[in-house]
């Protein structure tokens, strides 16, 4: 069993493969942290120390001893009202309009197998792989009963978090902050990395010292957003790539959130992460229950690199679901830098006959296919056909992209409405829109209030027409704008629920669809990675990554993404130059390598391209299903950091038993009599010795990795080179 519990020191303690986590129900029921770190079999409540402080209240229990307060001590779960003045994950507002909530230890639960959370989505485990703690809590004042879950998965350094609050009392009370998880670490000097960003510049990488005050990251956009991703790593401030110990923390919800820090008055630093309180509060009704999303945390006390590969292993094989869970995805074509609107059913056409005769082996049809949509200002809402447009029926056309030897993917925005639409005319009401004030438009369309079982009910109605008319493979679920004006005509008096509700319907649409399509395959899209989340990859192995397709941005958003997210679920795709996005031109070798990090596809029109250029294409195919196994399964290396000042970026991948390795690399400066530039290879056995396939050299692994090889001379900028080593047996 990986949960022990001491009767007598009341200790628990977690652990997995190589890590601990530790808390203890204190002298006066309160739950306090103990631990996290490298694996260990002590008890380590000899840490704590109590001191008489200043300005640091004691419980009235404690009566003369002036040691014991909330504000100094290491807590599991702190709230507000009970002299913690420091961040806290939850403030409850109770009927008599005080601010207080003090929870003590009631029991536990340990069990086998994970838990699993209602309406959201959440790691799966199998009963023999993973242990369940439920710790239950309460106010005895408010009879707030509060069930702390933690989903512990030995093999993978992983534990998972989530809270169930429930009102056993006689009035509502309002849930003002519920938030999923809460580390305390007593002392150390730590960084923090965020990954923020904008619309086609998502994921950033930023390491910044963790100071005093509160610093974090969050949304308010009803989406987690290009700006901040919901994910977080707290590392010791000498922890490198292969060096050190470092915590991630990772929110598996696709809507608002917030993450913060705090180095405390004694050099304490509290981490928490949850459900974003502002704008949020939740009336919870007598006997209601209320489910947090869930935090998935991991420690890794050999530097960043298997902290990324703990999330790479349980997101590729503990979230993500259905037939593309470990088969390669398609190769697509997608249409919409090659057209944007201006298509007509021949155009697909020529597209797609061009991209089948180049191996290419699924068309996507993007945006403009129905209602009157030949622009960015009606249509959305009404999910049915433009036969005009296409000239034929979706079925003839999916038909005649069959007939060619390719699958057929379709793009929709099911959130969204523009109010030039059939949809809007006949339901107003079901768009956010707050009664006696304008709407902020954005990109012409406003938000279903998906919070109404109704609406999502109508969509689902609605998307099935379309995928019931035709063999349609693969969707496209898009969402371009953030939320605003969120108000419900539901009738509803619990408004600041509405985008916790908004969330579930979501959820619950995706559900649906999964189970009713077990074939389709869903790439997750929000004007490209503005929900690049661990809640869509439930349902959507592959996500956008960004609407920026220029290779050297690209770099830098797949080096920020790949910190949490595995390389299987990137949508990354090779698009014409000038790019769209930035006007660089790259070569087109550089384009297909970089876009070959992730679930590869191409974004323009193959017509246009040279008879070289369509001779590459054939070859990327076959090379990419060559090394699909080796990318999609592979550990994934980050061999520079956008970090330092880079003359050339290079990233790998090996196979875990050291079998195969596969390094890319792209310079990104070029200057007159350049250094000479080496990379040094990972994740290879030092004893074994390797061959170069392109070369034909032998090295050793030790070789490889202690020296490195040196790159060719580059003659200009972004050229690409690549090294594919295989194991001599
Ligand atoms: C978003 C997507 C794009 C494209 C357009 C269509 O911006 O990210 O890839 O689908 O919408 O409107």
């Amino acid at each position: 069993m990986a949960i022990d519990f001491n009767n007598e020191s009341m200790i628990f303690s977690l652990h997995t493969r190589h890590s601990t986590y530790q808390m203890q129900v204190g002298q006066f029921g309160h739950l306090l942290h103990l631990y996290y770190g490298s694996r260990i079999k002590d008890e380590m409540d000899y840490l704590i120390r109590y001191m008489d402080r200043g300005f640091s209240g004691n419980p009235y229990e404690a009566g003369l001893d002036k040691t014991y307060s909330l504000d100094a001590l290491p807590q599991e779960y702190p709230t507000d009202g009970t002299g913690d003045y420091r961040i806290t994950c939850m403030t409850i507002k109770n009927t008599n309009g005080t601010y207080s909530c003090d929870l003590r230890y009631k029991g536990h639960n340990i069990s086998k197998g994970k838990y699993n959370i209602p309406g959201l989505p959440s790691i799966y485990a199998n009963k023999d792989e993973s242990d369940t703690l439920e710790v239950f809590l309460e106010d005895a004042t408010n009879q707030l009963q509060v069930t702390l879950y933690y989903g512990v998965i030995e093999n993978t350094d992983i534990i998972t978090r989530s809270v169930r609050v429930v009102n056993c009392s006689k009035e509502a009370l309002f849930l003002e902050k519920v938030l999923s998880a809460n580390i305390d670490f007593l002392y150390g000097d730590y960084d923090w990395y965020g990954f923020h960003g904008r619309h086609t510049m998502e994921r950033q990488t930023q390491r910044s010292k963790i100071v005093h005050g509160i610093q974090g990251v969050g949304s308010k956009r009803g989406a987690s957003s290009h700006q901040y991703n919901p994910f977080l790593i707290i590392a010791e401030s000498k922890t490198t790539e292969d060096h050190g110990n470092c915590y991630g923390l990772c929110f598996v919800y696709s809507g608002d959130f917030k993450a913060e820090i705090e180095l405390d008055q004694y050099n304490q630093t509290r981490v928490t992460m949850g459900l974003q309180d502002e704008m949020f509060s939740y009336q919870l009704k007598t006997e209601a229950s209320f489910y947090t999303p869930e935090v998935v945390m991991t420690f890794s006390g050999v530097g960043l690199e298997k902290l990324t590969h703990n999330y790479h292993d349980i997101f590729r094989n503990n979230l993500i679901r259905g037939k593309y869970k470990s088969m390669p995805k398609p190769i697509l074509i997608n249409n919409w830098e090659a057209t944007y609107f201006d298509y007509d059913g021949k155009k697909i056409i020529d597209i797609a006959e061009q991209a089948v005769e180049l191996g290419v082996e699924m068309l996507v049809l993007d945006d403009g296919w129905f209602g009157n949509r030949d622009g960015d200002m009606s249509g959305l809402g009404d999910w049915t056909v433009n036969e005009k447009k296409l000239g034929c029926s979706l079925h003839t056309l999916v038909n005649r992209i069959n007939e060619m030897g390719m699958k057929f993917g379709l793009w929709f925005e099911p959130e969204m409405v523009n109010e030039d639409s059939e949809l809007y005319r006949e339901h107003p009401e079901w768009a956010f829109i707050i009664p006696n004030r304008d709407p902020i438009r954005s990109r012409f369309q406003l938000v279903l209030d998906y919070s109404r079982v109704e609406v999502v009910d109508y969509i689902y109605g609605k998307i099935c027409n379309v995928l019931d008319s035709a063999n349609i493979e693969y969707i496209k679920w898009d969402f371009n704008r953030s939320i605003s004006d969120v108000y419900s005509r539901s009738g509803t008096s619990n408004q600041g629920a509405v985008l916790y509700h908004y969330m579930l319907g979501l959820y619950n649409l995706l559900e649906r669809i999964v189970q009713r399509y077990p074939n389709l395959l869903i790439e997750s899209c929000s004007g490209g990675g503005g929900r690049f989340d661990a809640g869509m990859l439930y349902y959507s192995p592959q996500i956008w990554t960004s609407d920026n397709t220029d290779s050297i941005d690209r770099i830098r958003i797949q080096e920020g993404t790949s910190f949490a997210y595995p390389i299987s679920t990137f949508g990354s795709h090779l698009s014409a130059v000038p790019n769209h996005q930035t006007g660089r031109t790259t070569p087109f070798e550089t384009r297909a390598n970089v876009a070959m990090v992730g679930s590869f596809g191409y974004e323009l029109d193959l017509n246009k391209i040279t008879t070289i250029e369509k001779d590459q294409v054939k070859k990327q195919i076959v090379y990419f299903h060559k090394y699909w196994d080796l990318i999609h399964k592979g550990d994934y290396y980050r061999l520079t950091s956008s970090q330092d000042k880079q003359q050339f970026a290079a990233w790998q991948y090996a196979r875990r038993d050291g079998s195969e390795a596969l390094l890319c690399s792209v310079t990104l400066e070029i200057h007159g009599n350049m250094p000479a530039q080496y990379v040094k290879f990972k994740g290879l056995l030092p004893k074994y010795d390797y061959i170069d396939m392109n070369t034909k050299k032998r090295y050793s692994g030790k070789a490889l990795m202690c020296a490195g090889l040196p790159m060719p001379f580059m003659t200009n900028e972004y050229q690409t080179w690549q090294v594919h080593l295989v194991k001599v047996q």
